[in-house]
């Protein structure tokens, strides 16, 4: 069984580039859970199916492939938006999350992200962190994401996005978004993404030495 991290929070609070980067440092396979909600989201977008049938939710989850995921295809706002209608659903979470803990036990180790994953999907893990900031912050910088790419945002449309992300995700009777009891919470509010990385590799490296 491999060493697993379990990174859980927030839509934009900085999870996916942190979790890349620790999987890169210790030489982990990185599982972005959120993409497995997404290609369950697209797959149903694109065959025309309705969203809101639980049966044929859970047949797309079990059909989604790991080895295939890809953020740019998955990113649309529709995706997304789709991906936290299904991801209420019972069914479609036990599917995803039958392959997101048969993904945790590859070797050497795993780092998975996303919302229940030191909850539910990886209780045992042995590193949690709960990565997270203010919804004005988080809605800034995705704002200054888009703007960077060079197309037009609208911060408070953004902001009240988040808002309605945070409400769906952490207001679900199964699996809502809270930190684990042990975890450790790394507020990103007012620190960088490399002190956020200084912060989780301590908190790591101890976890590893104890292993
Ligand atoms: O992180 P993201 O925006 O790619 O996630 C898309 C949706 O999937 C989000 O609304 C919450 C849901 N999700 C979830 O319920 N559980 C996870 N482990 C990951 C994502």
């Amino acid at each position: 069984m491999g060493f697993v991290i379990a990174i859980d929070g927030p839509a934009a609070a900085g999870k996916g580039t942190l979790s890349r980067r620790i999987a890169e440092t210790y030489g982990f396979q990185h599982l972005d859970t959120g993409l497995t909600y997404r290609a369950t989201a697209k797959a149903l977008l694109d065959a025309g199916l309705p969203l809101d049938d639980e049966d044929v939710a859970e047949k797309m989850a079990r059909a989604v492939d790991l080895g295939g995921l890809d953020r740019s295809v998955l990113s649309r706002h529709e995706i997304g938006e789709a991906a936290s209608r299904i991801a209420v659903m019972p069914a479609v979470r036990r599917a995803l999350v039958e392959a997101q803990q048969a993904f945790s036990k590859r070797e050497p180790g795993t780092v998975l992200d996303g919302r229940d994953i030191g909850t539910v999907v990886c209780p045992s893990s042995p590193v949690k962190l709960y990565v997270t900031a203010s919804p004005e912050v988080r809605a800034r910088r995705r704002y200054d994401e888009i703007v960077a790419d060079g197309k037009p945002a609208d911060f408070e449309a953004i902001f009240a996005d988040v808002r309605k992300r945070d409400e769906r995700d952490m207001g679900r009777a199964d699996s809502p978004l809270k930190p684990a009891a042990d975890a450790h919470l790394l507020d990103t509010s007012e620190m960088s993404i490399e002190a956020a990385f200084q912060g989780a590799k301590t908190i790591i490296d101890a976890a590893l030495k104890k292993a």
